[in-house]
């Protein structure tokens, strides 16, 4: 098993290049059981979890390729409609194949994710979409097994709770139905507008794009002519370097990043005393030493993401009084705390509130990664601290980052991968 060692306390310098958004990238992955041609799409990300769900197309029939940043993927030979538990336990996002498989085929079986690090993160709202769009949904022997023999209609729906996942299956199983889904209470994230906007050019008549009520004109099951698309950038990514250079007190740029998907985040590290300068290509972040306390609730898009929630509380560590950041997307989504707290952080956790008193100087130390943002938390705590921290289980990381270890070594981090 790999494990990352990091040398803290480097200044960074320079520009690190942001990839495509793992979480546009997924669905669009998906969609494409929706196309009846090859699709190509560029500027994906070199993570594991894209290498997971493709594997998961390749095993249902699809043939495809990725070289690259491009991904090819020709669906058209799809003739399986079981999406296995040995790859739908190691990625909860592949229940992004019910949609579009049951919308396509009439019937499909995918294996519940189950439980997962940050939480329960049940799949309920995708499955009461899908029932009132017509569909038949039996939990059997592991497995959500759905059947609408005579295809899927569109639906009103009315979404208890925001879904990013939820949305975007139910917007490619609506885009085949015969008739209009409404979906109420959509999600606004940018990954899933990229989603609709790529069917919408396909032919899919969406209207609401980025707003909370989405309207889809189903075409009655024909399949897509879907024509190439570019992944938009990675928002986390480009959020947790924007953290490293804070962390280190450093001035660090960014390029192909959108600093209008980073405005929540932009505002948080404004408020902790940062400074940015933006142009159309890089976003720059001119540091301070005097970092601020903060108070943060994570919330749906446009707010602050729980995906950065983690990598704040490390910056937390270092800011001059006391923060107060609040998880209230995730129930379990604090184990990086306890990992901090053995580097010398001092925080206090109660319920979905942690209390981070700073500032507190870091010491390198052993340390687990136990989901993908915690991962990314203790990288930038590894930065900051003095001496040797060695990341541990960082298979986490590779789920969603990028070459990591090379980005930051491009930018002056003593940070390298080496095997347990
Ligand atoms: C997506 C992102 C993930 C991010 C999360 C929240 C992808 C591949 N993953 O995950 O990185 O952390 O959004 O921004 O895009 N819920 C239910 N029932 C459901 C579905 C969700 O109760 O059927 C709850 C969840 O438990 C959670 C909340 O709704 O409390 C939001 O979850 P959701 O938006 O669905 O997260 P994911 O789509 O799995």
């Amino acid at each position: 098993m790999d494990f990352l060692r990091i040398l803290g306390q480097q200044k960074l310098d320079g520009t690190i290049k942001i990839s495509g958004a793992k979480n546009a990238s997924l669905p669009l992955i998906a969609m494409s059981i929706l196309a009846k041609n090859r699709i190509t799409m560029k500027n994906v990300p070199h993570v594991a979890d894209i290498k997971t769900l493709l594997k998961l197309l390749g095993n249902l029939g699809a043939t495809y390729s990725f070289e690259d940043e491009t991904i090819q993927i020709d669906a058209s030979s799809i003739e399986k409609t079981t999406a296995t538990y040995d790859i739908v336990k190691t990625m909860r996002a592949s229940i992004l194949v019910l949609g579009p498989l049951l919308a396509r085929f009439g019937h499909c079986e995918v294996s519940l994710p189950g439980g997962c690090a940050i939480g329960q993160r049940p799949i309920d709202l995708h499955l009461k979409a899908l029932e009132l769009m017509g569909a038949t949904i039996e939990i059997k022997a592991g497995y959500v097994k759905a059947s609408a023999p005579q295809g899927l209609k569109g639906a009103h729906i009315i979404f208890d709770k925001i879904t990013v996942t939820g949305t975007a299956n139910v917007v490619m199983a609506a885009a085949l139905a015969k008739g209009e889904t409404q979906i109420v209470n959509a999600a606004k994230e940018p990954e899933v507008v990229q989603l609709c906007e790529v069917l919408q050019k396909s032919g899919v008549e969406i209207e609401g794009i980025g707003t909370a009520m989405l309207r889809i004109k189903g075409n009655g099951g024909e399949l897509l002519h879907i024509d190439p698309f570019t992944i938009i950038p990675d928002r986390i990514e480009a959020g947790t370097y924007l953290c490293a250079g804070a962390i280190t007190n450093s001035r660090l740029s960014i390029s192909f990043a959108d600093a209008s998907h980073l405005e929540s985040v932009i505002a948080k590290l404004e408020e902790m005393g940062c400074c940015f300068e933006i142009t159309q290509y890089t976003i720059t972040i001119v540091p301070t030493e005097n970092l601020r306390p903060v108070r943060i609730v994570t919330q749906e898009y446009p707010g602050f993401p729980t995906d950065m929630q983690a990598q704040f509380v490390a910056l937390a560590t270092q800011a001059n009084g006391v923060s107060v950041i609040e998880e209230k997307l995730f129930e379990n989504r604090f184990m990086h705390v306890s990992e901090l707290q053995r580097m010398g952080a001092s925080i206090t956790l109660n319920g979905n509130v942690a209390t981070v008193t700073g500032k507190t100087k870091l010491s390198g130390a052993d340390v687990m990664a136990t989901d993908l943002r915690a991962s990314s938390a203790l990288v930038l705590a590894g930065l900051v601290a003095e001496g040797k921290t060695d990341v541990h289980r960082i298979y986490h990381l590779d789920r969603g980052y990028d070459n990591l270890e090379g980005k930051l070594q491009s930018v002056g981090a003593k940070i390298e991968r080496l095997k347990e």
